[in-house]
């Protein structure tokens, strides 16, 4: 199995390149409107956004600054599959202009427009990203009335274009059963708050691209991309910075598109990826640990292990699970020039290494780094 990922250095408000109806999910973060480190960004595209700033006109900045990004929405429209997901990480702002504090709700703006163009607004998902700073009341003693509240979440925002997606042949809905999750990962990637994803962990060592990329944590496009797409699909990322989407649909086994209209990423993204296999086969090969560890204490407590993954070889919750299967990148090749192919090791090969008969027992006893190398 090979997957397939394109990288586009140019403007997203524009998709030129992409057919309609051609994407299956989109997965981004786009600039933040009214968040400074953005300002030169949203001006670059509009330069009447920097007049407005200068002004202080805050009303018209943050509306002038959703007038780009709608030119992004209403193009995905075009490109997206009837019954496919957006998803948007989009955290608001608090900002003082003229002695005046305000939130500017970035996540409602653009759900409006969602609304407007035509996609199906679904519930969010809160990402709680605690902070622990010894500032984090700032403004606010014990005295009332006039603090505000810490700003401690962001937002993953879900759409879907048209009805539900169909699964009709036999090789889709097969597709579809080995695309599924663990049990346990369902019952915590679908609820509506996320806890447990830390900050970013920036690979590239170019420090300035790395304060300005804001790059989201890995495993935030990696389970959206498990949740709402299968095998074989075409993850967008309209905003793709250094390269997180594309690194996760890659793990995923899904091709994937990315636009970045800041061409410098170019370089960091690819020296990036050849040494990012081992680590991408790693975060898969931690969910079975994960989920090893999970059933060997579930299974004592409940015993309600009733059914056996075909592929692995363990104990699953549910008869959905059995014919799951997780994918390992061989190689990655870079096929034109920001064109790359990733290759899969044969479902065959993984047998034959001995991972399909491989017991609870035996994945109790070899850590992730045996296993690497048995790849
Ligand atoms: C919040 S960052 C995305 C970070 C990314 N998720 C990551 O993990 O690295 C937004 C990115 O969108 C890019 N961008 C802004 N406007 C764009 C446009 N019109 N077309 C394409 N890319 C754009 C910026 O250069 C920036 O890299």
């Amino acid at each position: 199995m090979y997957t397939e990922h394109k990288l586009i250095y140019a403007d997203a408000r524009e998709l030129g390149h992409l057919k309609d109806n051609s994407i299956d999910l989109v997965v981004t973060s786009p600039p933040y409107p009214m968040i400074k480190m953005w300002d030169n960004l949203f001006t670059s595209l509009n330069p009447d956004i920097g007049k407005s700033l200068s002004k202080d006109d805050y009303f018209s900045s943050f509306e002038l600054m959703h007038k780009e990004l709608d030119k992004v929405w209403t193009e995905l429209y075009r490109v997206m599959k009837n019954g496919s997901f957006v998803c948007i990480n989009i955290g608001d702002a608090t900002r003082t202009i003229k002695d005046r504090f305000q939130l500017y709700a970035n996540h409602s703006r653009i759900q409006t427009k969602f609304f407007e163009i035509g996609f199906d607004v679904l519930p969010v998902i809160l990402w709680r990203k605690q902070t622990n700073a010894p500032n984090k009341f700032m403004g606010s003693g014990m005295l009332p009335a006039g603090a505000y509240v810490t700003l401690e979440h962001e937002y993953i925002l879900i759409f879907r274009k048209g009805n539900k997606r169909f699964f009709t042949s036999p090789d889709e809905k097969l597709n579809r059963m080995e695309s599924a999750l663990f049990w346990e990962e369902r019952n915590m990637w679908y609820s509506d708050i996320w806890e447990d994803l830390k900050g970013t962990k920036q690979n590239t060592n170019d420090k300035e691209l790395r304060q300005r990329s804001a790059a989201y944590p890995f495993l935030l496009p990696y389970r959206l991309i498990n949740m709402y797409s299968v095998f074989g699909d075409t993850i967008l990322d309209p905003f793709l910075g250094t390269g997180t989407s594309t690194f996760a649909a890659m793990a995923c086994g899904r091709n994937s598109i990315g636009y970045e209209i800041d061409s410098s990423f170019s370089k960091s993204i690819h020296n990036k990826i050849s040494g990012e296999i081992l680590g991408l086969n790693n975060y898969n090969l931690q969910r079975i640990n994960n989920h090893i560890a999970f059933v060997e204490s579930f299974g004592k407590e409940e015993n309600r292990l009733k059914y056996i993954n075909e592929y692995f070889g363990f104990p699953v919750i549910t008869k959905q699970e059995t014919k799951m299967k997780l994918v390992f990148m061989e190689f990655i090749e870079e096929i034109q020039a920001n064109v790359y192919r990733t290759k899969y090791i044969d479902d065959k090969h993984i047998q034959n290494t001995g991972i399909k008969s491989l017991s609870i027992d035996y994945f109790q006893k070899v850590n992730t780094t045996q296993l690497k190398i048995a790849f």
